[in-house]
């Protein structure tokens, strides 16, 4: 008998696919990309993305889709009503979810105007970890108020927290009972986007799933991101490391009575979304109805929702793949590769790495550049000069408020986000940009503030222009 051989134990975690379509990188010149910069008035939402070598502004809608989604995208039925493909992305929701009714929508936020048409009143109150930009201003512009009761740990990047997109529960149970009669659902966002890309464990989904239902409030998650926080879940809690990620998903989804859903994310397609909602007598009471009303209304007839069929193709196959754990690990590993990386070389993120992007500090990184000179947004543009990376600033070109006094109120935090695409850039892409960032450090001390020479009403970052100090 010969003996098996003794593997030796990789370190390595590589991407779990090999590559047959691919589009080249473009490639510029520093002195290229300033004068793009210039023109652009300093603002990378301006630049066209012919000229972008990594682009890291998100990782919505960016995912490459594989060879089976494509695939099944070519044998999509397009009839308008009760198509076969509407029928097959309709059982792989109920199968991942265990929720009976699937509304397909456009995108996440086009979940978020249905369900809040028909939920909020002026008035209400909708308590969550941590709202996303466009949910919130989903609830306000009803006349809504979104609250946001994430833990403490949650709004101090250093702290090493395994799970800071968790809800404080003993608030969430204050404000359920101050608030009786107010509150049409309860929230959660898996992972925390605003928060960091944070996870959730399944221990405070549990209590927040229990403390709504002694309430009577419907719980509702905001799943985008469902897949990864399950991986979280199964890696970082306690006794969760035996389970599969696709058992976690299931026990998450059966705390709450349904889910928002952009499918941008983690159903790796380029659009799409849907609501689901659970059989019970919150979802029995008309609700559906009314949703699939104002679904042909706004959207397109309920078994399209504003899609072609072979988005619902593409959908239904990137749910079934996003569950594989060697791709769960790889994904997660890829943001922790850049945190550390970035970390090693003298480059602060906030703590620690969550699921689907790295956070800069760039408040701590550029001490010598004040708030009002945006240290945020003057190292996404250094990142684009030195590199064509694209990132995106969330500290005070987005937060920062110029009072009626003309004095300057700053963001809480200066932060700069790199989203990765799903499974679009390789280990070397980020070995390159990895090495750059020594050089990035080496010269910090050069880099200059910018001032605002125009500020627009509202969503400032899209369009604001900034000049050097
Ligand atoms: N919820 C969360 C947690 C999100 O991150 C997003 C989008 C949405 C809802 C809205 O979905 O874009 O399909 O309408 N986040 C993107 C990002 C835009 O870059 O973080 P959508």
């Amino acid at each position: 008998m010969t003996e098996p051989r003794k593997t030796i134990p990789r370190k390595t975690i590589m991407e779990p696919f090999k590559i047959k379509m691919v589009d080249p990188l473009p490639f510029l010149t520093r002195s290229q990309r300033e004068e793009l910069l210039r023109q652009a008035g300093y603002n990378l939402f301006l630049i066209p993305a012919k000229h972008v070598t990594f682009d890291f502004l998100t990782d919505s809608g960016t995912t490459a889709m594989s060879a089976a989604q494509w695939g099944a995208m070519m044998t999509a039925d397009e009839s308008y009503a009760g198509s076969k493909s509407f029928e097959r992305f309709e059982k792989s929701v109920q199968d991942l979810t265990g929720y009976k009714h699937v509304i397909p929508t456009h995108q996440g936020r086009a979940s978020e105007r249905l369900l809040f048409g028909v939920i909020v009143k002026p008035g209400c109150k909708i308590p969550s970890n941590n709202h996303f930009d466009t949910t919130r201003a989903n609830i306000e512009y009803l006349g809504g108020e979104a609250i946001d009761l994430v833990i403490e740990e949650g709004k101090d990047p250093e702290n090493q927290h395994p799970f800071k997109g968790n809800i404080d529960i003993a608030k969430l149970e204050a404000f359920c009972a101050e608030n009786k009669g107010r509150i049409p659902c309860g929230m959660m966002t898996i992972t925390n986007n605003t928060g960091g890309g944070q996870p959730v464990s399944l221990d405070n989904l549990r209590k927040t799933s229990d403390v709504l239902r002694r309430y009577g409030i419907p719980f509702i998650l905001d799943a985008c991101r469902f897949a990864e926080n399950s991986y979280f879940i199964k890696s970082r809690e306690p006794g969760q490391a035996g389970r599969t990620a696709k058992d976690i998903a299931l026990e998450i989804f059966s705390l709450a009575d349904g889910c928002m859903m952009s499918a941008k994310k983690d159903a790796l397609v380029n659009i799409g979304g849907f609501i689901a909602l659970k059989k019970n007598n919150w979802s029995e009471q008309g609700l559906v109805e009314k949703l699939r009303s104002m679904l042909i209304l706004t959207e397109g007839f309920p078994t399209y929702g504003g899609l072609a069929a072979r988005d619902l193709e593409a959908m239904a196959t990137g749910l079934e793949e996003i569950l594989d754990e060697r791709y769960l690990e790889y994904r997660l590993a890829v943001i922790r590769y850049m945190a550390e990386g970035l970390n090693h070389a003298g480059i602060p993120t906030v703590q620690p790495p969550g699921g689907h992007a790295v956070y800069i500090d760039a408040k701590t990184f550029l001490p010598h550049i004040p708030p009002e000179q945006y240290p945020g947004q003057a190292l996404v543009c250094e990142m684009y000069l030195a590199e064509g990376i694209r990132s995106c600033e969330i500290g005070s070109v987005m937060f920062g408020k110029r009072e009626t006094g003309g004095s300057f109120r700053p963001a809480m935090m200066e932060l700069v986000r790199l989203a990765f695409p799903r499974r679009v850039y390789t280990q070397s892409h980020f070995d390159y940009i990895l090495e750059g960032a020594k050089e990035l450090v080496a010269h910090k001390e050069e880099l200059r503030g910018l001032r605002m020479t125009y500020e627009p009403p509202f969503l400032k970052h899209f369009t604001a222009q900034f000049e050097p100090v």
